[in-house]
């Protein structure tokens, strides 16, 4: 660009002096001519490319460049130029507008080149360039306003040199987002959207389909790397991919070509976004028809979409089920038939009238001499015969835009000009006041249609969704299939009926272009190291989280009541755990514990039934009793850790059991004492048993027990035990358990039971071999150890053992501990009652 930007600026300074000098109208250095000119009172520049390309000459050393020799002509921009030449006649024939105002035009082709499209461009704004005579210098130099060019790159040069002249042009193709910019191309206007609006439709277009994951090929001039560029950044905050992003230019040596052929070949998206002109697409087709690249989906911009010129071309179908975006479709009456009508153009421009007349019919004129063409024009050729680009009107909308450009222009000149009935002067309005006239006007054709230009001097954006469907004549053909409006809100803009599309290789189904399947519920996604956003591997949620969409980014952790389902795609309440009456374990707790208290009544029973048999009266009955009575409860207390943990069964549990449990301790200290003081009150002089009589014996019992009573209202009243949901120690599941509230009160009541136990143990074992009728203190002794080990045997059990289990450890220490003393106590003194009654007697007891 750099040499391109210094030859601007020399063609600029050489204008600059000759504008200000106004008897010399002639550009210096070569002059350009015009291809096609017609006289009038308000000239109207047109800057086409007749031809699409030109010969590089032998470069000799000179001071002037040698002129372009240009070749292969471009039936195109003769439509466009056309399309001009007919609305100008138009208006020339209105009565209503610009009347009596006859309009000319100077058309230049430019042969693609920018370097020559600013060189018109200066031919343009400078007027006579070609002045020989003296009639020069009579009507302003400058034509009013140029229509043109058709690409975004030509545009740009010209705009950037004419617009400190604020001499207005009107394009009717140049789509690049970059000519929006109103301080570098403050006279540049234009009847196309702005590729603002393409490059987001086309972004949202691919997101609608799904398609994550895609190639793109770009045309690498302005409008393909402009274009491309919003492309990519919109489509990233979409979310969406570029696999390769490659750019391509018609006169790209082969092996550069060759190596975007590679990548293609190589690359694991479906979709090819192809942001091209359509020359570039011609070429490019030829390559993939070479190297059989076929079966990819192509999204295209409105500078291919809708041309049936690549449609004819591609016979083998690669470009087959296209969706793209175009302009929408519309109509000028008449200008079909005016375009068809090439003859009057001889009028306007005889040299390029008989090049266009030679290309179309395959002739020659016969002045020219040349051997290789053996059919000579008659003149009398028919265009409706043929059928070629020239003849194909599928560009209608394009040609509407320069038909509305001109028209435009005409509407600001009518205002200016202050016509009504007839016009008031004919005197060329100066630029800048035309050009703020011009950016104002709003009207319509007479086909109905609106124009009038946004603040940035361009369309408003509104395009046809295409779709290329298998067609039963020559090639594809070109079905709506949805609107795209960027006049709506953003959600409303895009409409598109999917079921009537026919994607690329004639399937009905949208194809899936994704680096990675998309992650199911349960999973959440991680990107690969290294690579884009759009690869990424599907990882499990963790237990406890859930993800309950597709594609999510994180896993969720569950409410800590609740926890993840198996599939992990939402949160289940967790279970609930404790203790209860309807499991094994609880009913056979229970059934233990009730047949203890059944038992210990039994026991009672008999006692009660044999009360006056020596066994039972010389074992101190009311404390044997009493004990049997504590011994109930305790089996019974054991029902109280059974089922769900309430705010009463909390505080019941321990308390009722350290209450129980005391009173039997002491009941069974009670007999220990009895039976140390009976020996003692058998040594002589001594008087023992009255200062341990049934009295003091009933006291001590009441006494121990109150002890624990108030370690207990104690406990109660400042940190009661409370039902609690232990979510710590496992994650699926929620323990109910008592919380004791206070441990100090806990292991106080527990350690009171343990102190009275140890105790009552010592004393039996002082006891022990004391003659005794019927030695209880040995199994008392015996019991107490039984006691004694399960509740030692209790305390680790009781710390390590998880939830439940922690409950049934503490009622099976209970359960054994009260067996323990009901068996060692009761047994042997039932086993003779019952099955000896003959050591029951009085004689017996004596004689032991
Ligand atoms: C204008 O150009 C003519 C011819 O080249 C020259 O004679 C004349 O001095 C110029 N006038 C100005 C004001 O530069
Ligand atoms: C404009 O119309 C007049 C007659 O109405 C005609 O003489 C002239 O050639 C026309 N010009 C164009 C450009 O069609
Ligand atoms: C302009 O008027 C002439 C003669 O009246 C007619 O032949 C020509 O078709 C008209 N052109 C347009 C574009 O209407
Ligand atoms: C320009 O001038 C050359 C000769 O000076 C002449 O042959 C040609 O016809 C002129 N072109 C126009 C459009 O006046
Ligand atoms: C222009 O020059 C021609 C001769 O070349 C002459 O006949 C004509 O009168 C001149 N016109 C003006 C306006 O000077
Ligand atoms: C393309 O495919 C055809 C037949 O399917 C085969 O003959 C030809 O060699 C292939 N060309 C290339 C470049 O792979
Ligand atoms: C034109 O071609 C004829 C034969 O085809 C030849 O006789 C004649 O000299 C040629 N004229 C020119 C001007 O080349
Ligand atoms: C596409 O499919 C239709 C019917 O499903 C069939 O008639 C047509 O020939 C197919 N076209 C191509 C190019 O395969
Ligand atoms: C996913 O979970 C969130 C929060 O838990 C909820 O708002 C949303 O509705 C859920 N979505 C589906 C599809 O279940």
């Amino acid at each position: 660009m750099e040499p391109f930007f210094a030859l601007m600026h020399v063609v600029m300074t050489i204008v600059t002096f000759t504008r200000a000098n106004e008897t010399t109208c002639v550009l210096q250095g070569q002059p350009v001519y015009p291809q096609l000119w017609k006289d009038g009172d308000i000239i109207l520049g047109g800057v086409f490319s007749f031809h699409s390309s030109w010969e590089v000459r032998q470069l000799t050393y000179s001071i002037t460049p040698p002129p372009l020799k240009c070749i292969s002509l471009n039936c195109r921009d003769f439509q466009y130029a056309q399309s001009m030449l007919f609305a100008i006649e138009e208006i020339n024939n209105s009565s209503t507008l610009l009347p009596g105002v006859k309009l000319g035009y100077k058309v230049y082709d430019t042969c693609g080149s920018m370097a020559m499209a600013v060189r018109v461009t200066m031919a343009l704004a400078n007027g006579h360039e070609n002045t020989t005579s003296n009639e020069s210098c009579t009507k302003q130099g400058y034509v009013q306003a140029i229509l043109g060019d058709t690409t975004s790159s030509a545009c740009m040069a010209m705009a950037k040199s004419i617009g400190p002249f604020k001499l207005p042009m009107i394009s009717h193709y140049a789509t690049c987002e970059c000519l929006g910019d109103k301080i570098k191309y403050p006279s540049f206007l234009r009847t196309i959207t702005s590729d603002y609006y393409q490059s987001r439709a086309l972004a949202e277009l691919v997101r609608h389909f799904g398609w994550t994951w895609v190639g793109a090929i770009r045309t690498d001039d302005d409008y393909g790397n402009t274009g491309m560029a919003t492309f990519t950044k919109v489509a990233e905050q979409m979310g969406i991919c570029l696999e390769y992003s490659l750019p391509f230019f018609r006169t790209y040596p082969e092996d550069k070509v060759l190596r975007i052929i590679e990548q293609i070949k190589s690359s694991t998206s479906r979709v090819i976004v192809g942001f091209l002109v359509h020359w570039d697409l011609e070429v490019l087709l030829h390559k993939f028809v070479e190297h059989n690249i076929t079966g990819f989906q192509w999204v295209g911009t409105e500078g291919w979409i809708s041309d049936s010129v690549i449609a004819s071309m591609d016979k083998h179908h690669i470009l087959q089920g296209a969706v793209g975006l175009a302009i929408p479709k519309n109509e000028v009456t008449g200008l079909k038939d005016f375009i068809l009508d090439i003859k009057p153009l001889k009028s306007s421009g005889s040299a390029i009238f008989t090049e266009l007349w030679e290309s179309l019919f395959q002739c020659k004129y016969s002045n020219k001499n040349d051997s290789s063409f053996t059919t000579e024009c008659s003149g009398k050729e028919e265009l409706s015969d043929m059928q070629n680009t020239f003849t194909d009107m599928s560009l209608m909308p394009i040609f509407s835009n320069v038909y509305k450009g001109v028209y435009a222009v005409a509407h600001a000149l009518h205002d200016l000009l202050g016509c009504t009935d007839k016009c008031e002067t004919k005197k060329q309005p100066d630029p800048s006041t035309f050009l703020k006239n011009l950016r104002k006007v709003h009207f319509k054709t007479k086909d109905g249609e609106e124009v009038y230009f946004d603040e940035n001097g361009e369309a408003v954006a509104k395009y046809e969704i295409i779709n290329w469907q298998p067609g039963q004549i020559k090639h594809d053909e070109f079905v709506s299939v949805g609107l795209y409006d960027a006049s709506l809100p953003v959600n409303d803009r895009m409409s598109v009926n999917t079921a009537s599309i026919i994607w690329a290789n004639n399937k009905t189904k949208v194809p899936v272009s994704v680096c990675s399947e998309s992650c199911p519920p349960g999973t959440r996604k991680a990107v690969q190291k290294g690579r884009p956003v759009c690869c990424y591997d599907c990882i499990p949620c963790t237990e406890g989280e859930i993800s309950n969409m597709t594609d999510s980014v994180t896993c969720l952790r569950c409410h800590e009541d609740f926890w993840s389902n198996r599939k992990k795609d939402g949160c289940v309440k967790k279970e609930t755990e404790y203790l209860s009456y309807e499991e094994i374990m609880g009913i056979l707790l229970t059934t233990i514990s009730i047949v203890g208290a059944f038992i210990t009544m039994l026991v009672a029973v008999i006692f009660f039934r044999y009360k006056n048999t020596p066994i039972v009266k010389a074992n101190n009955s009311e404390l044997s009793f009493l004990l049997l009575f504590s011994l109930m409860l305790c089996f019974l207390c054991s029902l109280t850790f059974i089922g769900r943990p309430t705010e009463w069964s909390c505080m019941l549990r321990h308390t009722a059991f350290g209450i129980t449990f005391v009173l039997c301790i002491s009941c069974v200290l009670g007999k220990t004492i009895v039976v140390l003081m009976a020996f003692k009150a058998t040594l002589p002089g001594s008087n023992v048993m009255k200062w341990f009589g049934p009295v003091q014996q009933r006291l001590s019992v009441l006494g121990f027990t109150l002890i624990q009573v108030l370690i207990c209202i104690l406990w109660l009243t400042t940190t009661p035990p409370f039902p609690f949901k232990n979510i710590n120690y496992f994650k699926e599941r929620i323990i109910l358990e008592c919380n004791v509230g206070s441990a100090l009160g806990f292991w106080a009541v527990l350690g009171y039971v343990g102190f009275l136990a140890l105790w009552c143990f010592i004393l039996a074992f002082l006891a022990r071999k004391l003659p005794d009728n019927f030695n209880e203190a040995k199994f008392i002794t015996f019991s107490m150890l039984i006691f004694c080990a399960v509740w030692i045997a209790f305390i680790p059990a009781y710390v390590s053992s998880p939830g439940k289990f922690t409950v049934a450890v503490e009622i099976f220490a209970i359960l054994a501990s009260s067996f323990g003393l009901l068996f060692c106590i009761f047994l042997p003194k039932c086993y003779v009652i019952l099955l000896k009654p003959e050591k029951n007697s009085k004689r017996h007891m004596m004689g032991k």
